[in-house]
């Protein structure tokens, strides 16, 4: 079985940006899966520019990344001003996520990799998450984190939750 030490986790660069966009594509609501916003191209290329997203490559595949912006970068989108008002944090904060895991790859603790590659580059600014309450293995993983479950908000008629922690 490959393991989560045959993956290659990294900061990434734009090279990454296609990987990113066909991983988020295949995980999108609209396609059956569990990610609410779709970002663009040159949304990821601009938040690149900003703060760090994380990658995982396995072979030169993206199979996972977690994203991180500055608020400004999503603050004209309802869902985010939605989580804001929830919760606004305090310390610096930043919006953390999206992340997404290729299937083939979930429930070995990729998230947790990531995470502490993206945690040492942001300490002790606060990032703030939401996730959808129906998705229980997101939920899950966001725990196992140690991020704290901060709020809960209403977006479209969904429950949505806010989890958050300092870096
Ligand atoms: C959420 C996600 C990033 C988690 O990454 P991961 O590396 O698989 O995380 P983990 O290895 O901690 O596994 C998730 C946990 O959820 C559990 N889980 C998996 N499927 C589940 C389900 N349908 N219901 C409940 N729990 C579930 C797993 O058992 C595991 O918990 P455990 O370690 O206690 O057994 C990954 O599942 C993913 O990319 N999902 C699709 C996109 C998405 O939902 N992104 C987050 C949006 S907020």
């Amino acid at each position: 079985m490959m393991t989560v030490s045959d993956c290659e986790i990294a900061l990434a660069t734009t090279d990454d940006i296609p990987g990113i966009v066909a991983l988020q594509s295949l995980n999108l609501r609209s396609n059956g899966g569990a990610l609410s916003i779709e970002f663009s191209s040159d949304w990821f290329e601009r938040v690149l520019s900003e703060m760090p997203i994380i990658v995982a490559r396995r072979e030169g595949r993206i199979v996972g990344y977690l994203v991180s912006s500055p608020l400004s970068a999503a603050a004209n989108m309802p869902i985010i001003q939605a989580k804001l008002r929830a919760y606004p944090g305090s310390s610096n904060p930043y919006n953390h996520g999206p992340v997404c895991i290729a299937e083939d790859e979930r429930n070995r603790r990729l998230i947790s990799a990531m995470f502490q590659a993206l945690r040492k580059r942001l300490r002790g600014r606060e990032g703030i998450a939401f996730v959808r309450r129906d998705n229980a293995a997101s939920l899950s993983a966001h725990a196992k984190l140690g991020m704290r479950q901060a709020a809960e908000f209403t977006h479209d008629g969904e429950a949505y939750v806010v989890v958050a922690y300092i870096a």
